[in-house]
């Protein structure tokens, strides 16, 4: 019988705390790079068109992190967003391009607005037509602006989008808390294990675990098996500043909008018709202000750290000791408080 691989995701695993002597969380630096630009957060939102627009990208450039503002809407308007993001600051935005039709007269619309990276934001990113986008827009640019790319699930994939130019690359394919292509197309692999496979093959490029990140401990997990930043949807839609409206529903309480970009109601909004359906739309609780959830989210990473006793992200992977863990395991890991 053929063998197949064990693969493992973010509940499967635990790590094991550690002798510390760090006094104080605010020894702890997260501080992550891409080229020669330094984040203080390892934090990325979702170029999503419920999770990156003007007011995202300007509040992760305030907590340290940085927004991709989403590509669902004229070049003209896209434009305008990554401008007004950095509102005389000197806060970094970077914007989303497809690869096909007129992505290169957006991107350069959109390096002339300010962005400092350009996103090649696909389903499916190990593949020729993303290959000739980095490249062409390699070719015009050159280093003036770096190119993150996506999303792959292998080690080979990172490897050939690396080779290709790209600086960042999204790892995971079909982890994220809306998508539905696994269950539509059978095709993933779990984010954990992405991130696994994908950071032995790490080179040049940096790498962004993508998809399924439910709190801060999957974060610090993600940091753990390699990853240089996440990137997060859920865990930033709902919030004042993802796009939409807060509305009241019939028990009283506040919602937004959160979709999948390959749900139907994202894709009529987008392109008047929906094929090809691999993603959901719903509506989650509205949870205020990002500028409250970031910081804890940022806390939370540090406190992460100096369990495995480690002063920053290099020597937490250096130190860090993974365990996998039972579903009983999984069950005590949880608040499980008797009522
Ligand atoms: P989370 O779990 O943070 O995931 O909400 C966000 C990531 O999900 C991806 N994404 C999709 N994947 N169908 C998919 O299969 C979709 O409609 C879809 N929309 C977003 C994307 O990588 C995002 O960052």
């Amino acid at each position: 019988m053929k063998k197949f691989k064990k693969t493992f995701s973010f509940d499967d695993i635990l790590l094991v705390p550690q002798k510390s002597d760090i006094e104080s969380r605010s020894e702890i630096d997260t501080t992550s790079i891409i080229g020669s630009e330094k984040f203080s957060l390892p934090i990325i939102s979702s170029p999503m068109d419920t999770v990156t627009g003007e007011d995202m990208a300007f509040s992760m450039g305030e907590a340290g992190g940085f927004g991709v503002v989403h590509r669902y809407n004229s070049i003209k308007e896209q434009s305008q967003l990554v401008k007004r993001a950095q509102s005389g600051r000197d806060y970094r935005v970077a914007a989303a391009i497809g690869v096909s039709d007129d992505f290169m007269k957006r991107a350069e619309s959109l390096v002339s607005s300010g962005a400092f990276l350009l996103c090649v934001d696909v389903a499916h990113g190990h593949h020729t037509n993303v290959e000739r986008a980095i490249k062409t827009i390699k070719d015009k640019f050159g280093d003036s602006v770096d190119v993150m790319a996506g999303n792959v699930a292998t080690a080979k994939a990172f490897a050939d989008l690396q080779e290709w130019g790209s600086d960042v690359i999204r790892v995971g394919v079909g982890g994220g808390s809306i998508c539905s292509t696994r269950i539509q197309t059978a095709h993933g692999v779990p984010t954990f294990q992405s991130v696994l496979d994908c950071s032995r093959v790490v080179n040049t490029a940096a790498l962004v675990a993508d998809g399924g990140i439910k709190n801060a401990g999957d974060i610090v997990k993600c940091l753990a098996a390699g990853a240089d930043f996440v990137m997060l949807g859920s865990l930033l839609a709902g919030t004042k500043e993802s796009p939409g409206e807060v509305f009241q529903a019939s028990d009283g309480r506040k919602y937004k909008a959160y979709r999948g970009m390959a749900s139907r109601e994202a894709q009529v909004a987008w392109r008047g018709k929906a094929s090809s359906l691999e993603g959901v739309s719903t509506t989650i609780p509205y949870k205020g202000s990002v500028s409250e959830i970031l910081p804890d989210l940022h806390q939370n990473i540090r406190s992460g750290l100096s369990y495995s006793g480690s002063r920053n992200i290099k020597e937490f992977r250096n130190k860090v000791r993974m365990i996998t863990q039972t579903s009983a395991g999984l069950s005590e890991s949880q608040t499980h408080i008797l009522l």
